[in-house]
């Protein structure tokens, strides 16, 4: 499904109308064995997979401001009373951004493989060609890109 995003409110609503998709979905490790639900943000700089991330939170309850995971790689939000809009097993979003990282071997340094085995993890990734060598092969893909300075495509 392709969309056009024409503001960061319109972002908002796609991403509402991406998470019934992805329960239930794709759930493996990198053994095969049922895990956590991973989903690759792909695009350029500035495309908008953190807005659309902190998009995926508000609807999952999540009331702390989500800032840029750049710099800290890895931030775990807990989904306490998960949201009544959207009542989802997840009881953790992982939001990480492997864009200053070279391997996936550093992402697994951060105990990775340990947070894919769990079902109740919905793992969002920015830039995982960075770390694709450490990614479960059947993860959900969405392809962001810069059309103009308000307006985004996001493909899923
Ligand atoms: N339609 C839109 N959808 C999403 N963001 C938009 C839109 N129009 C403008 N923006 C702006 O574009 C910027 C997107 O930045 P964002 O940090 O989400 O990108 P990113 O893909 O995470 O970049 P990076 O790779 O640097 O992490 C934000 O400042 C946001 O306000
Ligand atoms: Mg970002």
């Amino acid at each position: 499904m392709l969309y056009s995003s024409k503001s960061v409110a319109e972002t908002n609503k796609i991403a509402a109308d991406f998470l019934p998709k992805i329960i239930g979905s794709l759930t493996n490790d990198q053994s095969g064995v049922a895990g956590a639900t991973v989903v690759g943000l792909f695009g350029d700089l500035g495309s908008g997979k953190t807005t659309f991330t902190q998009s995926l939170g508000k609807h999952l309850g999540i009331k702390e401001v989500m800032t840029s995971p750049t710099f800290v790689i890895e931030k775990i939000y807990l989904l306490k009373n998960h949201s009544e809009e959207f009542p989802v097993a997840f009881t953790r979003l992982i939001h990480i951004d492997a864009y200053r990282l070279e391997k996936g071997e550093e992402l697994q340094s951060l105990g990775f493989a340990e947070l894919l085995k769990d079902p109740k993890n919905l793992i969002l990734i920015e830039w995982p060609e960075r770390v694709v060598d450490i990614l479960p092969p059947k993860m959900v893909k969405i392809n962001f890109k810069f059309v103009s300075e308000f307006e985004r495509e996001i493909e899923f």
